[in-house]
Formats: C-alpha cells, structure tokens, sequence
C-alpha cells in the first residue's frame, strides 16, 4: 500500500483525535503518559501523518515534552497510531522513524517513550536507559525505554520524569 509521511497542521486535530478514540478506544486518557499531555502542547515540528493517495489520515505521531531529572526536556514519543484496519503495513514504523529523524535534525538528546518493547525494541529503543528513571504513575513492565540520540545523553540521569508545569 502506497502512504505518504506529511507534518503535522493544526487543521489535522480533529482528524488525529478520532482516530486516536478509534485506536486506543476508551480509557485511552486514563494512561500515566497523558499526565503528560494535560499540561503541555505537543512538540512543534515533530508530529507527522501518513495519509493514503486520496488524502485520507491513516495514521499520526506526536511528542509531548517531558522533564528530565536532569532539569533538561527532552520528547515523549506517543501517542503513535495507525487506523485499525490497516496495521501491518509499516505505516507505524515509518512514522517513528520519521519522527526520530526529525527529533535528531533538531538536536535533542534522546527520546522516551511507554509502549510495547516488542514493537519499540526493534526501532531501538532499550529498557536499561531509563533503569534509574520514575514516571509519575503505573507503566506495564519493560515499557518504559528511551532510544540516545546523542550517544551517552542519559548516562548518569536517575529520578523523576514528570510533564512540564
Ligand atoms: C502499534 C501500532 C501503532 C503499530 O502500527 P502498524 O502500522 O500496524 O505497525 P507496522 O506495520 O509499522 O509494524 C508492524 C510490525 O510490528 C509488529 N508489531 C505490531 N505490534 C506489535 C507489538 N505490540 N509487539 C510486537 N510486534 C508488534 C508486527 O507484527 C509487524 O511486524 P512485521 O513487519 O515483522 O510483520 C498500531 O498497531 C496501533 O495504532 N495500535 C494501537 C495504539 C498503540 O498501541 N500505540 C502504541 C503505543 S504509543
């Protein structure tokens, strides 16, 4: 199937919020990450969506703006979703990879994310970075991991993770 990768417009909201409903269905804002969410707008720049020839949306990812402990912000990848009808294309994982390259154009240091390490692993993503790092709520087991940008960006960081006030 044929998908083109655009940024993200602010016309595009009300798209992306109803395939995030039809994605994730309900309880999606009971999740810790969107403690994340209620407090910060998405990073300009980094969110994008694939829309097939005609123009429909079939899949988005944003990022949200964490606080380190370090004191520094670094991107909360999520929420990533693809139209339920068309998984298993590659639309997800081009999305990210999108993403993280533009993340890396703009220079930030590493990039988080709470999701399935069976999908996030093999786009690099790794548990041991974030070992020593609390989010401020219940995660599955393994599913907090970030993925260094700058090589060596996370070393030595330990305590809370928590959104931007
Ligand atoms: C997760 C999601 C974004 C994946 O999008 P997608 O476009 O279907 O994924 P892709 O086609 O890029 O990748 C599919 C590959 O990942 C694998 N995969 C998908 N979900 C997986 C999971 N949870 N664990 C392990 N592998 C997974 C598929 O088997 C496939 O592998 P293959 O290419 O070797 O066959 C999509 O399923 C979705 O929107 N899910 C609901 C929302 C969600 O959970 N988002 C992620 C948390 S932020």
């Amino acid at each position: 199937m044929e998908f083109i990768l655009q940024r993200q417009a602010p016309e595009d909201a009300e798209g992306i919020e109803a395939l995030m409903d039809r994605a994730f269905g309900a309880g999606r804002k009971r999740r810790t990450v969107h403690a994340f969410r209620e407090t910060a707008e998405p990073l300009p720049g980094l969110g994008f969506v694939a829309r097939d020839r005609d123009g429909v949306l079939l899949g988005s990812v944003r990022f949200w703006p964490a606080a380190l402990p370090d004191g520094a912000t670094e991107p909360l990848l999520g929420p990533l979703a693809v139209d339920p009808v068309l998984r298993g294309l590659g639309v997800g994982r081009a999305l990210v990879r999108r993403g993280l390259a533009e993340a890396q154009s703009q220079d930030w240091g590493a990039v988080l994310i709470v999701g399935d390490p069976g999908y996030y692993a093999p786009l690099g993503f790794r548990v041991d970075l974030v070992a020593r790092m609390d989010l401020p709520g219940p995660v599955a087991p393994l599913s907090f991991m970030a993925l260094e940008l700058r090589e060596g960006r996370l070393d030595d960081v330990r305590g809370a993770v928590t959104p931007i006030l």
